[in-house]
């Protein structure tokens, strides 16, 4: 895994910025892998930036999100439709018909997962993944203890995440207690990854996602077998990393 530094969040926005407009400039009918959560909203700010200026067009880009929450409607505005038209399609010019992101309100959660699998394949494959690390390990809804062989799949959400993203809901209880994510076989065919982490929570989950041994217990090492992988960490998430080195 390529290790890139930042100062703190904003730099490392930065930074991941010019590396996904490089993708969409030198090919501008790429795929791009999205995430959502604290991590990658300076990031998309960034991008918005960027297209504002001119200096990117994303109208041949095609998308796939990771995840969504079961249960929740596109319209309900906790959910990832939601946050991402908040934070970035609202902004630039991706074409709606090119967005994809699973749909948490399916009827039939199994059949969602494999037509959202069949849609990829159909795009051949993701050009670049973006990730944000959760602080157990987790990438996607992929919670410890995954199977490394799944592809898109209905997850049940671990305490821990439920408690971690219950700052994005009014009541703990409301927050959904299932996903449909991505699976480990899905993000691990990405052309390329691009694993974000800032602040110290996540210095832990980085030691062990970038020194630790591969295994399914913390899911981002996994990421440690991926031919092209770059984790961008801020001085806060990398402590840990850097006071072994
Ligand atoms: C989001 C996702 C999650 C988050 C992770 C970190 O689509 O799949 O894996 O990337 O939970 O969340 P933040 O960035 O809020 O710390």
């Amino acid at each position: 895994m390529r290790i890139v530094t930042a100062k703190d969040y904003d730099q490392m926005s930065r930074k991941a910025s010019y590396i996904v407009a490089s993708r969409v400039i030198l090919n501008p009918k790429c795929v791009l892998g999205l995430a959502t959560g604290d991590t990658p909203k300076g990031l998309y700010n960034e991008l918005v930036r960027l297209f504002r200026a001119g200096d990117v067009d994303f109208s041949g880009v095609t998308t796939f999100n990771l995840d969504e929450y079961a249960g929740l409607s596109p319209e309900n505005p906790q959910s990832y439709h939601s946050y991402m038209e908040e934070h970035l399609f609202r902004h630039i010019n991706i074409p709606p018909e090119h967005r994809h992101i699973p749909n948490g309100a399916a009827q039939n959660i199994g059949a969602e997962c494999r037509r959202y699998e069949e849609l990829i394949e159909q795009a051949h494959g993701i050009d670049l993944q973006i990730l944000g690390l959760g602080r157990d390990g987790h990438i996607g809804f992929n919670e410890p203890d995954v199977k490394f062989e799944k592809g898109t799949h209905h997850v049940r959400l671990t305490q821990s995440t439920i408690e971690a993203n219950a700052r994005f809901f009014e009541n703990r209880d409301e927050v959904p207690k299932s996903a449909i994510s991505m699976g480990i076989k899905t993000i691990m065919s990405a052309r390329r990854i691009l694993l974000l982490a800032s602040g110290s929570e996540k210095a832990e989950a980085i030691r062990g996602a970038v020194m630790g041994a591969v295994t399914p217990d913390l899911p981002a090492s996994v990421l440690q077998l991926h031919p092209n992988a770059t984790l961008i960490v801020d001085e806060a998430a990398s402590a840990e990393i850097m006071r072994i080195k």
